[in-house]
């Protein structure tokens, strides 16, 4: 109990030293999950902004048959990520490519993205 009085500054800062030490590692351990969030929030906007105009809710509104929905793309052989990624950047048949638009990561952050939409049968939440 007296002991706590005896506290002088080294004890301090060993004490803060601690404290930020163990900020870091929890921030350390948060990140990757912050990062997955970033991305998915990221598939969705860019998939938005890209391609919903045509492919809404994973349908295609000019060739219904080429639509995103699990079954058609496992039929089409591209249920695969890189694959989705080369259409979204080089087009597909009568579609265009849009890599002038996706940058870095962005045609496989967006391909994923789709992926695990049609693996959830496109049903949102
Ligand atoms: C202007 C309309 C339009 C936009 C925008 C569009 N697409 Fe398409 N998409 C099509 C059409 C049409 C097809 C069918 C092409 C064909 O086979 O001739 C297609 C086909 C596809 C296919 C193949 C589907 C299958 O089952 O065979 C994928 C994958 C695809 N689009 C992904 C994308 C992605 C990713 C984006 C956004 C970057 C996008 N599309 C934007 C019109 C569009």
């Amino acid at each position: 109990m007296f002991k706590i009085f005896k506290l002088n500054f080294s004890t301090f800062k060993a004490k803060y030293f601690l404290l930020i030490v163990i900020l870091c590692i929890f921030s350390l351990i948060s990140l990757p999950k912050k990062l997955i969030a970033l991305d998915t929030r990221n598939g969705e906007s860019l998939f938005k902004h890209h391609c919903a105009g045509c492919h809404v809710n994973g349908g295609n509104i000019i060739r219904r048959s080429k639509n995103l929905k699990i079954s058609s793309l496992k039929r089409n052989g591209i249920d695969d990520p890189e694959l989705i990624a080369k259409i979204a950047r080089e087009g597909i048949g009568i579609m265009d490519g849009y890599g002038d638009l996706l940058v870095d990561n962005d045609d496989l952050i967006l391909a994923n993205w789709i992926l695990e939409q049609a693996q959830k049968a496109w049903v949102q939440g």
